[in-house]
């Protein structure tokens, strides 16, 4: 019987030894007996995770029966799901039927108001200041203690090098003294994968629009872990324009830039200020938000707002100005999206004509105009959008943990570290990270992409925290 069985994402950087294998490999016999009710599937070469593994080991002695996926439901997983990649530090525990047993968030939003943005080195520290907290309310609010856990999820990508190691520590540090297995996560994976929680209907192939403060993704789903990447940002993403006009209007930053807008939104008109929809002459599904962000600055300075004069204080007149900037900036960065996903639309239905759904996740999903206007495209293409509840769109570890479940499943996962793992070891991080392959047809001759698939504000960020990682 060959069997195979992939050690993936999580690996310990350098590749390890022989020795450090056959150590491994010792390790997983207690753990096969641990694991014993679930099943795990077989993988063939096919349906390995493109994203990823460094480290392959073609016979496994110790795990994985040949079995039918759909005969094995494992409701009775319970996942613990870690997430630090950017400004929240979360926990989650999820069970395999997809019940959440609790949600615990902390934001840094408080930093963020006051510093206008992410410091590495400071939401470190304030990921190290609440993590263990946060962990321990995630299992108390679940009623369950690390020995009830069948596996630990931490996301390692992408993000900032410093905060993803503060969770990624942590999820080794439990999995190595309770001997759990544990997967690492793509962050914007676990944004699109999330929506299959609430939606048990949604089935692969499904497209994704991912819209958050570092990415805007667009993504043909065809399976677990192989995804085509029909278009992404080449400069700026949609939350970060969002951020920044909400800084620029002098708004409430402490719930992010994003809801301030979306409310100031409600009492302007929409058209007053005539900006221009981004590469509307590249005919492909990328995006820009870079050259809205300098429009709407433009309009700030020429209307004289002064952003230190908070939207609370402001003379009615001045309010009106603000909320007109507001509407018109979020009119037409909205349509920049309907846009791109009509083509979108077009180009996944000739890959794969069975889809049926686009998925919409990742923060700015939470808004509710954002909604409206893509399910009015999704109506027109004979689509259905699914869009995961608020809480479940902005950073959370419900997301993590219920990725993991999928990944677990069918057998991708790493091993227990060790119980003494050194605390200054270089874990696999992996700040920069693609979600799936690139269309080839997709590609914009209008892109530099070279630094566009990260956060513009981030990249000097991540490059200087990498640089520090031991
Ligand atoms: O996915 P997320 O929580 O974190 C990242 O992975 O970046 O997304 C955060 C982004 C921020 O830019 C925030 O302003 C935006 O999502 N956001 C919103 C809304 N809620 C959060 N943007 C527009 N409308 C909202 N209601
Ligand atoms: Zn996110």
């Amino acid at each position: 019987m060959a069997l195979s069985f992939r050690f993936w994402r999580l690996n310990l950087l350098p590749k390890p030894s022989l020795s450090h294998l056959q150590t491994t490999l010792k390790a997983l016999k207690p753990l096969k007996q641990k694991l014993s009710p679930i099943c795990s599937l077989p993988m063939s070469s096919s349906s390995l995770n493109p994203l990823n593994s460094h480290l392959s080991i073609s016979k496994n002695p110790t795990f994985s029966e040949p079995h039918n996926p759909t005969a094995c439901p494992q409701d009775d997983l319970v996942v613990l799901g870690i997430e630090t990649s950017c400004d929240d530090t979360a926990a989650a525990v999820v069970r395999g039927n997809g019940e959440i047993l609790s949600q615990v968030v902390s934001s840094q939003a408080d930093l963020l108001a006051q510093y206008g943005g992410v410091a590495p080195k400071m939401a470190e520290e304030a990921h190290l200041q609440v993590i263990d907290q946060v962990v321990q309310e995630a299992l108390d609010k679940a009623k369950l203690t690390e020995r009830n856990l069948s596996a630990i999820a931490v996301t390692i990508g992408p993000g900032l090098g410093l905060c993803l190691r503060v969770g990624v520590r942590k999820a080794r540090k439990i999995a190595g003294s309770f001997n759990l297995p544990i997967i690492g996560v793509h962050h914007m994976e676990a944004h699109a994968l999330v929506a299959r929680l609430n939606e048990r209907e949604l089935q692969f192939p499904f497209m994704a629009l991912l819209i958050s403060g570092g990415h805007n993704l667009l993504i043909l789903a065809r399976d677990l872990g192989q995804y085509i990447q029909l278009g992404t940002t080449i400069d700026d993403a949609i939350g970060e324009a969002y951020d920044k006009t909400a800084k620029w209007l002098g708004l409430d930053l402490r719930r992010s830039g994003g809801p301030a807008i979306e409310e100031l939104a409600r009492e302007g008109d929409a058209k007053s200020i005539k900006f221009s929809i981004p590469m509307k002459q590249h005919k492909d599904c990328n995006f820009s938000y870079a050259g809205l962000k300098t429009q709407v600055r433009l309009a700030i300075e020429s209307e004289n707002i002064n952003a230190t004069i908070p939207i609370s204080s402001a003379s009615s007149e001045d309010r009106r100005t603000r909320a007109d900037i507001a509407a018109s900036f979020q009119r037409v960065a909205v349509l920049h999206l309907e846009e791109r996903c009509e083509r979108a639309i077009e180009w996944a239905l000739k890959i794969e004509p069975s889809v049926k759904y686009l998925v919409v996740s990742g923060g700015v999903a939470s808004n509710q105009y954002v909604r409206a206007q893509l399910d009015q495209v999704v109506q027109r293409n004979s689509l259905r959008l699914v869009c995961p509840p608020p809480s479940l769109c902005t950073d959370n570890g419900v997301m993590v943990a219920w990725t993991g479940i999928e990944n677990f499943r069918i057998g991708r996962f790493d091993p227990p570290p060790p119980s003494d793992e050194p605390e200054d070891i270089v874990y696999d991080l992996r700040p920069r990270w693609p979600l799936g392959e690139e269309y080839a047809e997709g590609r914009s001759e209008a892109r530099s992409m070279k630094t566009a698939r990260i956060h513009p504000s981030l990249t000097s960020m991540i490059q200087a925290s990498s640089q520090q990682q031991p």
